[in-house]
């Protein structure tokens, strides 16, 4: 007999169904509340409330555990790369070698990005935001393949897999060529004996004269910072693709949504914030004490950057992983960089601070993966967009659950009314 909760309300009983995941996640299904009620259920920003089943990604934030597809980040991170991840959130399974194979194709395949598309960087100023030009240049792709995004799911999970495939490979490619605009350099076209991040870099960083050279140690990194991005269940940016894509938006246009979400200092531009807070802790000659002193007055612009998370409670198991890729890389690359001195002690610091303690607070993913971004090269104003090329399969993915799901329907939240009641309208000569 399935479990049931018991709302008592004006004299009157509400049985209300209780869902269970795989993983032991329990919820009360008040889908039926308002229609037998009249009442709704109110959780602002939905931090109490699910919005969807799903098989992707599971979070357990009170002990750290990240699990895509059943499989431990710690895991996945050790053994896998990022195009292999891509393949497990969106398919659902590790591919056999003939899978991986095929996969790998179909993203060099797609690499180029139509010539076309610079005109749209053309229309930014060079200063203009990097997330801006990539959300721009995604939803522009629709225009280039209406045949992938007619905005009927039918048709769209028809042609999915070269959808998706396109996706990932060009906005990587988007983010290279932005890189270039913005620095006035010339394009660089991808290579297609080159492997996804090493192609990514020799977009970045080659030059007519001379081709990047990869060093191992710098695309393993690359790997890694793409790998621990790829999916994080329902986050403000993946909840924006979903919620786009349930209106039978196509994914290019659910993505390029996802990109304008993800730019945010509270979501994926806090790793651009964390490296503007450690140069001005390190530019003021604070060894950080002022910094969390003033964190901890609770306003919003003096956070901690890099700091809390709204579903770890004890640690973000990427920030630890990312952590200790840091130290590995610039040791590496003979980089001894002042800002992870800083971050480590800010770090320190805060571990054993009281304020930060009762409130839970520890490093999350954004805290350390800037420092191995500026170590690779990337300039900070472009370190979101590599969070975006990371994130992307997990946008797929879950677009693709929106887009299959028979049962269902398009995201349109309730409200609470706080507003003035009904009044009546006041002729324009009549008003003081
Ligand atoms: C990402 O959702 C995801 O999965 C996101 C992400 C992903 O992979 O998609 O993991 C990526 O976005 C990581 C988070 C990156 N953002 C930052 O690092 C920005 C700094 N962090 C905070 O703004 C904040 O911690 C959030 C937004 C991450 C989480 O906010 P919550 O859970 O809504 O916490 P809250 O705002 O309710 O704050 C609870 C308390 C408050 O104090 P009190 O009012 O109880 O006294 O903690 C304080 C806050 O003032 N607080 C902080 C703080 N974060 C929360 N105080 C100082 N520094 C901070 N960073």
């Amino acid at each position: 007999m399935p479990k049931t909760a018991l709302l008592k309300l004006d004299e009157k009983e509400y049985p209300l169904p209780v869902l269970e995941g795989t993983e032991g996640e329990k919820a009360i299904d008040t889908r039926t509340l308002r229609a037998a009620s009249g009442y709704i259920a109110y959780d602002q920003g939905y931090g109490n409330t699910g919005s969807c089943e799903s098989n992707i990604t599971y979070l357990d934030g009170e002990n750290g555990v990240l699990r895509h597809r059943g499989y431990p980040i710690e895991q996945l991170a050790h053994y896998s790369d990022f195009v292999e991840t891509a393949y497990l959130i969106i398919y659902g399974e590790l591919p056999n070698p003939a899978q991986r194979k095929e996969f790998g194709q179909r993203l060099r395949r797609n690499s180029p990005v139509e010539m076309q598309m610079q005109k749209i960087l053309e229309g930014f100023p060079t200063a203009a935001s990097p997330m801006a030009m990539l959300s721009a240049m995604m939803s522009a792709l629709p225009a280039y393949y209406p045949e992938l995004a007619t905005n009927n799911f039918e048709k769209d999970l028809r042609n999915f897999d070269m959808a998706a495939a396109i996706a990932i490979s060009k906005i990587r490619t988007m983010v290279a060529m932005i890189y270039r605009y913005t620095h006035g350099l010339p394009f660089v076209f991808p290579k297609r004996d080159l492997p996804f991040c090493d192609n990514f870099l020799h977009m970045m960083f080659s030059d007519p004269y001379q081709d990047y050279e990869p060093v191992a140690e710098v695309s393993k990194a690359l790997n890694l910072v793409l790998l621990l991005h790829a999916d994080h269940e329902q986050n403000c940016s993946t909840s924006t693709v979903r919620m786009v894509g349930s209106s039978a938006a196509n994914l290019f246009a659910s993505i390029s949504a996802g990109i304008s979400a993800l730019s945010g200092p509270l979501h994926g531009g806090a790793n651009v914030a964390v490296m503007q807070m450690l140069q001005s802790i390190h530019d003021e000659g604070d060894d950080g004490t002022r910094f969390i002193a003033a964190a901890k007055s609770g306003s919003k612009s003096k956070r901690l950057m890099g700091f809390g998370h709204a579903v770890y409670k004890n640690f973000d198991p990427r920030a630890r992983i990312i952590g200790e890729a840091c130290d590995t890389l610039l040791k590496r690359l003979g980089i001894d960089d002042p800002l992870l001195h800083i971050a480590k002690k800010l770090e320190e610091a805060a571990l054993k601070d009281e304020y930060f303690i009762t409130r839970k607070l520890y490093p999350n993913v954004d805290f350390y993966s800037g420092i191995i971004m500026r170590a690779i090269g990337v300039p900070m104003n472009m370190f979101t967009t590599l969070f975006a090329i990371g994130r992307s399969p997990g946008y797929i993915a879950n677009w693709r659950e929106v887009a299959s799901n028979p049962k269902g329907r398009i995201y349109r939240p309730r409200q609470i009314y706080m507003g003035a009641t009904q009044r009546d309208y006041v002729p324009l000569n009549q008003r003081t």
